[in-house]
């Protein structure tokens, strides 16, 4: 595990940027695996930044984000699909038909995670894993558990996570209560993965998650076994540590 401390959200942002430039430029058809929440859109910004000033192509980039809200139509602000054309997709040049997530609104839950299980497959690997922290531990929609869920799979929210993303929705009564979500398996193949957290709410998780035991309560902390994981978080984050 590399711990990247930055000293705030910009820094924080710019750094993990760069890492995922850096790839582009090396590795132009490389395969990002994507994430949502507030924390990676200082980075989007970074990137699209990048990309408008003509240093980053994505033109042969493929994408593969980690959840989507079972139950949200595309066109919903807060289904993750709207939010990834916001954030990044319709500001750069990547093909529309190299972006995947799960179909949130496919009702069949076996179904969803068995296509996109298959997408994740056709890729050939995840060549960068993008990745947040929830304030209970949880990475993609992994919420805390007895086992670690291996593939995609269909989760109930926490109420923790309802709660935290309540401020999204006009009210907690229109938060989904289900997600489709990569399991913790797709994450642990991908060939490096980088985690970004910021401010001061996140350093007691982040404590937990990467100097505490490795246990499926605490999903992130299966990442201290990964070979590859970069941990970019701004002092705030890590005050704990
Ligand atoms: C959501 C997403 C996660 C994200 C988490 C933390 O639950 N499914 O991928 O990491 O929120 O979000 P934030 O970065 O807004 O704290």
């Amino acid at each position: 595990m590399r711990i990247i401390r930055t000293k705030d959200y910009n820094d924080m942002s710019r750094k993990a940027a760069n890492i995922i430039g850096a790839l582009v430029v090396t590795k132009p058809d490389c395969v990002l695996g994507l994430a949502t929440g507030s924390t990676p859109v200082g980075a989007y910004r970074h990137l699209v930044n990048a990309y408008l000033e003509g240093d980053l192509d994505f033109s042969q980039v493929k994408s593969v984000n980690l959840d989507e809200y079972k139950g949200l139509p595309r066109e919903n602000e807060q289904s993750y699909y709207y939010f990834m054309h916001d954030h990044l997709f319709r500001h750069i040049n990547i093909a529309p038909k190299n972006t995947h997530l799960p179909d949130g609104t496919e009702p069949d839950s076996a179904k969803a995670c068995e296509d996109y299980n298959r997408v994740i497959a056709s890729m050939g690997g995840v060549d960068l894993q993008l990745l947040g922290l929830g304030h209970d531990g949880h990475i993609g929609f992994n919420e805390p558990n007895d086992e670690f869920d291996k593939e995609t799979h269909c989760v109930d929210l926490t109420q923790m996570t309802i709660e935290a993303n309540q401020r999204f929705f006009n009210s907690i009564d229109e938060v989904p209560r289900q997600a489709y979500t990569m399991g913790i398996a797709t994450i642990m193949r991908a060939k490096c993965v980088l985690m970004v957290v910021s401010g001061k709410d996140k350093a007691q998780i982040l404590k937990d998650a990467f100097f505490g035991p490795i246990t499926p309560k605490v999903p992130a902390s299966v990442l201290q076994l990964h070979p590859n994981f970069i941990l970019v978080a701004d002092e705030d984050a890590l005050a704990l540590v």
